[in-house]
């Protein structure tokens, strides 16, 4: 498979997706996403992969939808041709963990990209923002809706209506990102991630990530009785008898189902 905007790898067990428009600080068009949704069909119907990582550029992650695609669009255009719809949610329907390590300009699509992944980590370059209010438009792809989820009400208006960057620290202060490092450490420190992860009982790792999403999708008594069925269903696995004999047995557990 070969691919325009984005480099596709593997890293052991790990497939880390790249993007790779350099020229446009990674600006997310239609066919970008498209590969990002390849890219995930590819690396989820392989048994050798157990997370995926997505990682921009030192200078950006993304710097938002595609501008120059979008600027003379009209209702028409965006409302039947589905705009920021198709693939968009990809990431959030692929059942493997997916880890977005960002450095530099996470901003419009790109934050909301990141903010679609399981994990984020971030360099200490990293800067947030949802600043489409300056283009005479508002954030399309998840925005106003998973930024206020993630750090909270005020703080999601404050970057939506001012449209001000959020750095790296403050992005870890309010919850949007799991780990800040220097950003010579960041690839390296989210592909170790994703590693472990992928170490792990694969179902067991699908049930934690449907159940932790499964907590902005319902109410608090209806994620507990998931969380509950998924805890006890896990009993069926073998990979359950394993980690917990390797517990008492005093070794590391052997996974069979990675
Ligand atoms: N779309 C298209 N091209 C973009 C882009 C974008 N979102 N962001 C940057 N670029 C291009 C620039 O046009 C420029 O191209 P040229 O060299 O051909 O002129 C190149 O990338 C480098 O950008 P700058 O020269 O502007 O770099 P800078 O360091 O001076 O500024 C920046 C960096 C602050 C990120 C600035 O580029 C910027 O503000 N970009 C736009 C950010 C934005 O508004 N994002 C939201 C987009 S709308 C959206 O995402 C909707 C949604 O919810 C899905």
């Amino acid at each position: 498979m070969s691919y325009t905007h984005i480099l596709v790898d593997t890293r052991g067990r790990v497939g880390l997706i790249t993007l790779n428009r350099p020229q446009a600080l990674n600006a997310l068009n239609d066919a970008l996403i498209d590969e990002i949704g390849l890219a995930l069909d590819g690396f989820e119907a392989d048994e050798n992969i157990g997370a995926i990582v997505i990682t921009g550029s030192e200078k950006a992650f993304a710097a938002g939808a595609d501008i120059g695609a979008m600027a003379g669009f009209s209702y028409m255009d965006a409302y039947k041709g589905d705009y920021i719809t198709r693939n968009w949610e990809r990431v959030k329907t692929c059942r493997k963990p997916v880890i977005a390590a960002v450095a530099g300009f996470a901003l419009g699509g790109g934050c909301e990209l990141a903010m679609t992944c399981d994990l984020l980590i971030a360099a200490d370059t990293a800067k947030f923002g949802q600043p489409e209010v300056k283009l005479g438009i508002l954030p399309g792809a998840g925005g106003t809706q998973r930024l206020p989820r993630a750090v909270g009400k005020a703080k999601a208006m404050d970057l939506c209506l001012t449209a001000r960057f959020m750095d790296a620290a403050e992005a870890e202060r309010a919850g949007l990102v799991s780990r800040v490092v220097p950003a010579d450490k960041l690839l390296d420190e989210a592909l170790a991630a994703a590693e472990t992860i992928a170490g792990y009982s694969l179902p067991v790792v699908m049930m934690i990530k449907e159940s932790v999403n499964r907590a902005y999708e319902s109410s608090l008594a209806e994620g507990l009785l998931f969380e509950r069925r998924q805890f006890h269903a896990a009993f069926a696995l073998e990979d359950q008898k394993e980690g917990m004999a390797a517990f008492v047995e005093k070794r590391k557990a052997q996974f069979k189902h990675r």
